[in-house]
């Protein structure tokens, strides 16, 4: 599927903010960009804690930031893994979490660069899921 200008400059804002992940533990650092649907931006990062457990990811850092500027019509996702070799999809938790935010046909584009890009959906990394099912 051709992915968009529109994502592939997500992905940019993605791979930028990776940049700020504290992330001294994996040194695997990861960036996530929301696109609103009045076309502003939300960026996260991946912020660990030496109680490993307690590490959260880009996705879910900027989708709380987004909540908390009262932000909550997504129009897509973009996640960038600039330290690995190929493209890294959303954890579980993360699914289950941009699952409470987003519809089910909500684009999702992630990378570990701009020239390896997987599009894909919601409904495609979390299928069945309850809320959307339940919705229907
Ligand atoms: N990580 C994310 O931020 N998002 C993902 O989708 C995959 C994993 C983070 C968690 C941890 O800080 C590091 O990547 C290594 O797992």
């Amino acid at each position: 599927m051709e992915i968009s200008s529109k994502l592939i400059d997500l992905f940019m804002e993605a791979e930028k903010i990776a940049k700020n992940a504290y992330a001294p533990y994996s040194n695997f650092r990861v960036g996530a960009a929301i696109l609103l649907d009045d076309g502003s931006l939300v960026t996260g990062v991946n912020v660990e804690n030496r109680s490993f457990g307690l590490t959260n990811c880009a996705e879910r850092t900027a989708i709380y930031k987004a909540i908390s500027e009262r932000k909550k019509d997504f129009a897509a996702i973009a996640i960038a893994t600039p330290d690995a070799d190929y493209p890294v999809s959303p954890c579980g938790a993360c699914r289950q979490v941009l699952s409470e935010f987003m519809g089910k046909d909500t684009p999702i584009v992630f990378g570990a660069s701009k020239d390896n890009l997987v599009l894909t959906k919601l409904s495609e990394v979390y299928p069945f899921d309850a809320l959307h099912e339940l919705k229907k």
